[in-house]
């Protein structure tokens, strides 16, 4: 499979270091060679239709800060003219998340499909904003879209509740779905620690927002949620429609009398049909939901299966690159590979 990588920070760097490391086993289980042809990033691109040497690029990418140093490369060569021009199968959308525009990834997911190529992305940006427009789209150019790593990292809450709680109506979704704030909550908990220091810890790790008032402010909570809910419960939510509270009142006062009774408190968003809301609950220890550090986790209400809950690596490249490779893997198996 003929493959471009939009953007080449973390995600695009770990989802490279698994196709090496995976490339006899992608072969042997699934027959399925990930061939990328081309990588871009805001400096500029690199093509070459055999493939590229993906030792060579991270190294170069690594050294040089841009996928334009290696072999080949050019700078101020544009994403779009490589989405479209450059002969793939398969765009991975991987550019930071802006969640006001979606852009450029909204652009870049938009080209893509009318160009015939099926689209994985990580960017909750323009889910959150073109949910349905992008849906839509991609079944009139009769393109593959998927979205795994946009919520959960690792964890496949998506794809579970697609696949395999397809037969159950969903009737709530409660989530711990940020581990930055998740980090910081379990950190004041277990050793009261100080909120600014566990701050910069959990950005140390390199899983905190550039900005994190979006982590602490639930507002990343919150596109997760628009996420689930317009993939999972058909709706049409906007980033607008949900009611948030962040963790940034929560003090040590509180965090002691919740355990005192026996529960933590955890940032959860939660979706029904018709009502989103994110903010810190009391969650009973012991209960899924009541994970520490950077986990996520995730319970489903359910009509038959009553309640189904996963937990796992909510962020992180190499934990990411799970999702994204199990995306392609999909792919190739529903065109019949
Ligand atoms: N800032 C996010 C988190 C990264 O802490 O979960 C993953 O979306």
């Amino acid at each position: 499979m003929r493959v471009v990588l939009v953007g080449f920070g973390n995600l695009g760097r770990g989802l490279s270091r698994a196709f090496i490391q995976k490339a006899s086993f992608l072969h042997r289980s699934y027959g399925l060679i990930p061939r990328v042809v081309a990588a871009v990033d805001e400096f500029g691109a690199v093509v070459d239709e055999k493939g590229l040497d993906l030792a060579r690029l991270l190294e170069a990418a690594e050294k040089k800060g841009t996928v334009a140093a290696a072999k080949g490369g050019k700078r101020g060569k544009l994403a779009i003219k490589v989405i479209e021009d450059v002969e793939a199968d398969v765009v991975y959308e991987l550019t930071p998340t802006n969640i006001k525009t979606g852009e450029p990834g909204l652009t870049h997911i938009k080209r893509a499909m009318r160009a015939g190529k099926h689209v994985i992305t990580s960017n909750k940006g323009p889910l959150v904003v073109a949910f349905r427009e992008l849906d839509s789209l991609a079944k009139r150019c009769g393109v593959e879209f998927r979205y795994s790593a946009s919520v959960g990292g690792a964890v496949p809450v998506i794809e579970l509740a697609r696949k395999l709680l397809a037969g159950n109506e969903i009737r709530e979704i409660r989530g711990v779905l940020n581990g930055t704030t998740n980090y910081i909550l379990t950190r004041m908990t277990t050793e009261g620690a100080p909120f600014e220091i566990v701050l910069r810890e959990a950005q140390e790790l390199g899983i905190a927002e550039k900005d994190p008032t979006l982590d602490l402010e639930g507002i990343d909570t919150a596109c997760k949620l628009v996420i689930l809910a317009d993939s999972l419960l058909g709706m049409n939510a906007k980033l607008g429609d949900v009611r948030r509270t962040g963790i940034t009142r929560i003090g040590p006062e509180a965090i002691r009398l919740a355990q005192e009774a026996g529960q933590t408190i955890k940032l959860v968003g939660i979706a029904r049909r018709g009502s989103l809301e994110v903010g810190p609950k009391l969650v009973p220890l012991g209960h899924p939901l009541a994970v520490g550090g950077t986990l996520n986790a995730v319970t489903f209400e359910l009509d038959l299966a009553r309640e189904i809950s996963i937990a796992g690596f909510g962020a992180g490249p190499k934990e990411t690159s799970s999702s994204l490779l199990g995306d392609l893997i999909d792919i190739h198996r529903t065109l019949g590979g």
